[in-house]
């Protein structure tokens, strides 16, 4: 008779366990690569606003999680690739709206994916890394609070 009352149980405790499983077994780079939305409640506003264009712009031919979870996250990396973007027909975006994307992904790479920022930033030379830290500090410095 008891084991039918804690069947129910037994069998959501078995459901969550493998539900953990599956997370816990997933590297971290694969359940970024799935990053449709993020959080920007503590972003500028500024940016909370731009984060909304790149909703609305940036998801007309592929998905977010292309930029949300870019392999590359130098600022030349964004500046090249959304100026690519951009000028292909039918990308209907402006170059005001490119370049404010283009700050966007700078400032959130430096913020929300920074280790994977300095790993990158670390195999460059001297001089490409100095380059890429200048426009970061650029940007971080535009947007502090
Ligand atoms: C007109 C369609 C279109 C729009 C709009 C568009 N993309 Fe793309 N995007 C593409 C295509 C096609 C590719 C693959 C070819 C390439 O990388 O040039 C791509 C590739 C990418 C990649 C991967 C590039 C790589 O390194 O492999 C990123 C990141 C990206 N887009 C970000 C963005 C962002 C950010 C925006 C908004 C500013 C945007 N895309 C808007 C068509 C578009």
């Amino acid at each position: 008779m008891w084991i039918i009352l804690i069947l129910p149980f037994l069998l959501l405790a078995h459901l969550e366990h493998s539900t953990e499983a599956i997370i816990l077994s997933t590297p971290p780079e694969e359940l970024l690569a799935a990053t449709k939305v993020i959080s920007v409640k503590n972003y500028p506003a500024d940016l909370q606003a731009t984060y909304e264009v790149f909703q609305a712009k940036c998801t007309t031919c592929h998905g977010a999680e292309d930029s949300l979870g870019a392999k590359e996250v130098l600022p030349s990396y964004w500046e090249t690739t959304i100026h690519r973007m951009q000028a292909m027909q039918d990308s209907n975006l402006s170059s005001g709206e490119a370049e404010q994307i283009t700050q966007f992904f700078i400032y959130d790479s430096a913020k929300r994916r920074r280790s994977l920022l300095e790993s990158q930033l670390k195999k460059l030379s001297p001089e490409e890394k100095a380059s890429e830290q200048s426009k970061i500090d650029a940007v971080l410095k535009r947007y502090a609070s």
